[in-house]
């Protein structure tokens, strides 16, 4: 290596010893040192001294979470070990036997064990060589599991590099934390996917994305739980765990007697609503190793560990009626009425049933005796009929919309069944409250109960109007003082100087996310632009596929939209971006690079760079004859001096932005 590649493979070195660190501090321990935008600065440059120095890259850069192509299908791996699953008890009695038994066998007076939770998502195993991570495997059947390396290296809890360049294999749980599944949840509602049903599903769905780069985009975590080569202590070996860099669930104790591990089950039973993610019990395990391999294992599980269940959160109720609600894109959903029920601490009496195809499913009819279960979701569902009622009714979807009277259309192949009119006051209102939402329109005065009244009273007839609403009619309002009305109007008011994506994001077009908003706001750059594109020029921007493409073609084109569009530009509504690059301008800078040295005047080094970056060119920190340019500020240095003796051509500020 030649002196100048020494020092920067040093530095390079040294960025990825401070981005670990700061990972680690951040994902696994929770004690961030550094800012996030102080983080993305030690990241870019590492990124971009590698991006100059693709020699130097290393699959344990921690750049290098996600990459490789989308895989066809997971390979298999057979385990040397299998992954054993655990026997359940279900009561304090069975634990209580179970206990016995294992003194018994263990022919020792002394057993101590340690009380873990039982983390509900999926086991992986890790298989890290020389500190570095080579494999990731899911559980399978046990004895063969699925190679999901590419997928596990996008968890920012999961090291690439361990504390230690040791060969060991650690098995966990990865999850999906509650916060993180309600907002995907929330975000494929919006797109109008369909809603994962509990953590674990997501999880594991996340898991098996052929694609790293979707996973990437799922903040799934990691518990560790066993080690290999083992130490003679459970205790020790989790201890370990996290001293080589991973997460180990901090809930855990180290239990002398049956007491002492039946404590920890009734506080973990009672407390686990506390917990930002899901569990369905305590794992209990002989601490010993030596005594564990006395005990030994049986073809499924071991003897010395036990799964001590907690009670569903289950419940059984009558169905007593079925409603049905239309949400914003006019699907009509059926809810179930419930003779209300405790569930978990509160009290039930709804439960959402989806579609038409899952009442068929559950073989449900009204007075039926179902049983309900709350999973992560904050809606309970019902999961089976428990009982026929000898009274029971089957239930049938209106043909009408419910609240207009409009006509319903089921198209082909879908689940849901729509209602078409244009005016039908429930998609107005649902329509009102999404443009209101925060991560539309950010009008937080305008909730469900003024909606109401707003569309009854024919206040609005879409949502242009909210632009067009004067104070008295606020304060002629239930509830509405002068103040609230000047508020909301203030509110409103506000809404006209937000971003453009979060407009197209309001406007509800089905499958269109927030993330889709901003792509398409940033591709397109003004609403002209998108009207104008045609189904073809969608189906070509990134991340946006066939069925996304003719949803927007489709909506843009309607004339009622183009109409309410006309409407909201006419209020003063944004149209544009302002991070809009005009794609003839895009690569004037197309395969140039660029060094930046002194103050420039007009803009900072982050923006000049993004300008750059923005058309095609790139930034390098050292002077080469490869480099095209150099920009040059106010108090340039060497860089400056050894450009001239390359020859390499000098941009003053004014010529540069002349090139823009
Ligand atoms: S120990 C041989 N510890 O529960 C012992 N498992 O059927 C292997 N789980 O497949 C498991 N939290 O996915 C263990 N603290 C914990 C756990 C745990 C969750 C899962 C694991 C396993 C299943 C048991």
């Amino acid at each position: 290596m030649s002196g100048a590649k020494h020092t920067i493979n040093d530095r390079i070195e040294q960025l990825r010893e401070q981005i670990r660190e700061h990972e680690h501090r951040y994902y696994v321990l929770d004690q961030p040192l550094i800012s996030d935008f102080e983080f993305d600065q030690l990241m870019r440059e590492l990124q971009q001294l590698e991006h100059e120095n693709p020699e130097l890259i290393t699959r344990d850069s921690p750049t290098q979470r996600v990459g490789g192509e989308p895989a066809k299908e997971f390979p298999t791996l057979k385990f040397s070990r299998p992954m054993l699953s655990l026997e359940n008890a279900y009561s304090e009695d069975e634990l209580k036997d179970w206990t016995r038994r294992v003194v018994q066998l263990a022919k020792t007076e002394k057993v101590d064990y340690v009380a873990e939770l039982k983390i509900d998502g999926l086991s992986v195993s890790l298989i890290y060589g020389n500190g570095l991570l080579s494999k990731a495997v899911t559980r399978g059947d046990g004895r063969t599991g699925e190679v999901v390396t590419g997928n596990v290296r996008t968890i920012r809890s999961i090291p690439l590099r361990l504390h230690e360049d040791v060969s060991v294999e650690i098995r966990g749980e990865i999850f999906l934390s509650l916060k993180a599944f309600r907002q995907l949840n929330d975000e494929r509602e919006q797109a109008g996917e369909s809603r994962f049903a509990n953590p674990r599903n997501a999880a594991a769905g996340s898991l098996r994305q052929l694609d790293p780069s979707i996973a990437a985009t799922r903040p799934l975590d990691f518990y560790g739980y066993s080690i290999f080569p083992t130490l003679p202590l459970q205790s020790e070996n989790l201890k370990w765990i996290t001293k080589l860099g991973l997460k180990v669930n901090p809930h855990r104790k180290l239990c002398r007697s049956v007491e002492e591990i039946l404590d920890f089950y009734r506080h973990w039973e009672e407390q686990r609503d506390d917990l930002d993610y899901e569990i369905d019990g305590v794992v209990v395990k002989v601490n010993s190793v030596e005594i564990q391999e006395k005990l030994g294992s049986t073809s499924k599980s071991p003897r010395w560990a036990i799964a001590v269940k907690f009670r569903a959160r289950q419940a059984t109720t009558k169905l007593l009626n079925i409603r049905v609600q239309v949400g914003r894109t006019g699907a009509l959903t059926p809810v179930a009425v419930l003779e209300p029920v405790q569930l978990g601490g509160t009290t039930i009496r709804n439960a959402t049933l989806h579609n038409e195809d899952e009442i068929e499913r559950l073989g449900l009819q009204i007075n039926d005796r179902v049983l309900l279960e709350r999973g992560g979701d904050v809606i309970p569902k019902i999961v089976s009929v428990i009982e026929q009622a000898a009274d029971r009714r089957a239930f049938q979807m209106p043909s009408r919309c419910p609240v207009c009277g409009g006509e319903v259309y089921r198209p082909e192949g879908e689940a849901v069944r729509r209602c078409l009119s244009q005016t039908c006051p429930a998609k107005l209102k649902e329509s009102l409250l999404h443009w209101a939402s925060r991560k539309a329109m950010k009008i937080d005065g305008l909730g469900e109960r003024l909606v109401d009244q707003l569309v009854e009273k024919s206040l609005v007839r879409d949502v242009s109007g909210l632009y067009r609403l004067s104070q008295e009619q606020l304060e002629g309002l239930e509830r509405m003082g002068p103040k609230s009305a000047e508020n909301l109007l203030r509110q409103i008011d506000a809404s006209r100087s937000l971003e453009f994506w979060r407009l197209l994001f309001g406007l509800g077009i089905r499958h269109v996310g927030e993330r889709t908003a901003q792509i398409l706001a940033k591709h397109f750059g003004s609403m002209q632009r998108l009207q104008n594109a045609s189904q073809e020029e969608l189906e070509q921007v990134y991340e946006v596929g066939p069925k996304l493409a003719e949803s927007i073609y489709r909506f843009l084109k309607q004339p009622e939209n183009r109409e309410l569009i006309e409407k909201l530009e006419a209020a003063g509504l944004p149209m544009k971006s302002d991070d809009f690059v005009p794609p003839e301008m895009a690569q004037v800078f197309e395969g140039k690079t660029f060094v930046l040295t002194g103050t420039l005047e007009g803009m900072t080094r982050e923006e000049a760079t993004s300008i750059i970056e923005h058309r095609g060119g790139r930034v390098s920190s050292s002077i080469s004859k490869k480099t095209n340019f150099v920009l040059v500020g106010r108090d340039a240095g060497s860089k400056l001096d050894k450009a001239r003796k390359l020859g390499v051509q000098i941009l003053d500020e004014q010529q540069f932005r002349t090139m823009l």
